[in-house]
């Protein structure tokens, strides 16, 4: 297990996430206004990267940690906020064995992020147990139709296999798996699709942007050498798949899973 968390350390650290989460920090907002966050109320972003969430929910007067494996981007968060004049608690953790006491927070919240954490029962039940009864937990992930599915399943099939204990990430993006995930604690359960659309100049263009930039993406070129064009071909076909736009720019919408679980 520390092997792989070890590996997930170095996949995440690589590149440079803290640039590219800027391009889906309307999902942080989004999740923080449907969790509710409201003044002095203790709130948790678990695998944080940024910040993404617990900015926002700094901003709408909540008491703020954000929780994260990677202590570099931990960093950066801290620097975002310090730039915004916003305090936030910044923990180094694992969203499988949360460092808080039972009902430590009224919202628990997570964007992007939980997903990662290969044992999927574990990080709920942590999830649940930090939030406690009454509490709210809301999170997002993408979802397997959507065009970061596509591209999670066209990296796959040049990863090594993963271990038996890691579940597919973005199994969190369905609604039966948050359900299940989830059953035991929760009083009530929303959820709503959304997209968020990346716009760039040409896909070629963002897609060398993004490879010099995404953790997952940076590890899998130095692993993968010459065959890594493969993939990045695949990616690329899936992208101009995808392309809303007509006039050579990139309107690329990705699709989302946010849920609300109540406890
Ligand atoms: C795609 S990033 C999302 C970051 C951020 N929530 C956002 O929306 O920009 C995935 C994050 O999950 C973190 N992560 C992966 N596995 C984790 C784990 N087991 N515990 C805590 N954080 C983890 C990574 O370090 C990374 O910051």
């Amino acid at each position: 297990m520390e092997e792989f968390k070890q590996a997930q350390r170095a996949i995440w650290s690589a590149g440079d996430y803290s640039t590219l989460s800027e391009y889906i920090a309307e999902v942080g907002e989004l999740v923080i206004d449907r969790a509710g966050v409201e003044p002095g109320m203790r709130v948790l972003d678990v695998a944080c990267g940024t910040g993404n969430a617990a900015i926002p929910a700094a901003r709408a007067g909540g008491l703020v940690t954000g929780l994260d494996l990677v202590p570099e981007l931990l960093d950066g968060g801290r620097r975002k906020a310090a730039a915004t004049g916003l305090e936030i608690d910044w923990v180094e953790g694992d969203a499988e064995e949360l460092p808080f006491e039972e009902g430590a927070f009224d919202r628990v919240v997570s964007t992007f992020g939980h997903m990662f954490a290969p044992r999927h029962q574990r990080a709920a039940e942590e999830m649940a147990r930090v939030c406690g009864k009454g509490g709210v937990i809301a999170t997002c992930a993408w979802t397997p139709e959507g065009t970061v599915g596509d591209l999670f399943r066209a990296s796959a099939a040049y990863a090594p296999p993963p271990p038996d204990f890691a579940s597919p990430p973005i199994l969190w993006g369905t609604e039966d798996h948050v359900r299940d995930m989830f059953g035991a604690t929760a009083s009530a359960f929303e959820f709503e699709r959304h997209v968020v659309t990346i716009a760039a100049e040409s896909t070629e263009d963002f897609l060398d942007f993004f490879i010099e930039r995404f953790g997952p993406l940076v590890t899998a070129r130095s692993m993968l050498g010459e065959r890594f064009s493969e993939l990045r071909e695949q990616i690329l076909a899936i992208w101009e798949r995808a392309n809303e736009a007509d006039d050579g720019s990139l309107r690329l919408p990705q699709e989302y899973l946010l849920s609300v679980i109540r406890l």
